[in-house]
């Protein structure tokens, strides 16, 4: 369990173990958009502002992750807390 924060309006929400991040934002209100969910297509890249990626994607180029993106379909946080430029 994990927390996501959205940088634009401070909404903080809880990323439970058995669901993607991507999941719960929706469940919460906030749309990213989705296509494969696997971390495949990239479709789903959203810049992380603050906090510990775990990386768990096969499309991410290193300079993309150099740059602070991760795959919100399937990656997740090392730490209690990833601030998402959204
Ligand atoms: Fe395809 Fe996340 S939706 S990589």
């Amino acid at each position: 369990v994990f927390d996501v924060k959205i940088a634009s309006s401070g909404k903080v929400i809880k990323i439970p173990g058995d669901r993607s991040v991507t999941a719960a934002l929706e469940e919460a209100g906030v749309k990213v958009p989705t296509s494969c969910e696997q971390g495949a297509c990239g479709t789903c890249k959203v810049k992380v502002l603050e906090g510990e990626i775990d990386h768990r994607d096969k499309r991410l180029k290193p300079e993309e992750k150099e740059q602070g993106y991760f795959l919100a379909c399937v990656s997740r946080a090392k730490g209690d807390l990833l601030v998402l430029d959204l």
